[in-house]
């Protein structure tokens, strides 16, 4: 299927501002005139909205169906009557806060990235990302940033989310896709700036 929009996709560990970044692009879309729909995993549909109890610790689940189901929530959120293929279809651009690499990064406990990856083909091959924005954080920068956030999801503590940058590195490679790697421990505004480079060099093509 021939997208008309560009699918651009951020990803980043917890406290690296991907989902003010998300924002911002999407604001500084709208004003340049170019068409942009701003979402999010998980969704917040049936399936999503069952994986946020879970990430608030108020349900526990094996690590395979959890996995499972963020699969399930995506192919949803890909192919649902207005989802994101009908978008990218009727040429509007979507930007997407956390795609199936938060999988791999997040997932993989019991099983390992492998098969996390291999789950998530499915989706990759309905849907592959014209542009992933990747920020990333140093670890004790990240450590500061989680501090000052005033509740914590169960994946917030510093040694999780380092093991979580290396599985994001090692899904960019598993994937082979599009992968703009952008500092964040900057300014918002210069961070904005590159992530605004990047889409425009995808707007573009
Ligand atoms: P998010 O709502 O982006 O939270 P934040 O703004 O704090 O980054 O994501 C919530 C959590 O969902 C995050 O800790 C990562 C987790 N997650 C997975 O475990 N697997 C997935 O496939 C996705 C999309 C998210």
């Amino acid at each position: 299927m021939t997208m008309k929009g560009k699918f651009i996709v951020f990803e980043g560990i917890d406290g690296s501002g991907k989902s003010s970044h998300a924002r911002i692009l999407a604001e500084r879309m709208q004003r340049e005139g170019v068409a942009v729909y701003r979402t999010a995993e998980p969704t917040d549909g049936p399936i999503g909205t069952l994986l946020r109890r879970y990430l608030k610790g108020e349900l526990r689940a094996d690590e395979r169906a959890i996995a499972t189901l963020f699969l399930a929530d995506r192919l949803d959120h890909i192919s649902a009557p207005g989802g994101l293929e009908e978008t990218l279809l009727a040429g509007v651009n979507v930007v997407c806060d956390r795609y199936l690499y938060s999988s791999v990064a997040y997932n993989c406990a019991s099983e390992g990235v492998d098969w996390v990856a291999e789950l998530n083909r499915t989706a990759h091959h309905r849907l592959r990302p014209d542009l992933v924005v990747y920020l990333d954080l140093p670890v004790g920068v990240m450590e500061q940033r989680l501090q000052n956030r005033n509740f914590k999801e169960i994946y917030e503590t510093v040694a999780y989310q380092t093991r979580v940058r290396e599985r994001y590195l090692e899904a960019f490679d598993l994937f082979g896709d599009n992968v703009a790697m952008i500092d964040c421990n900057r300014a918002k505004a210069e961070v904005a700036e590159d992530v605004w480079h990047a889409v425009q060099r995808v707007l573009a093509q």
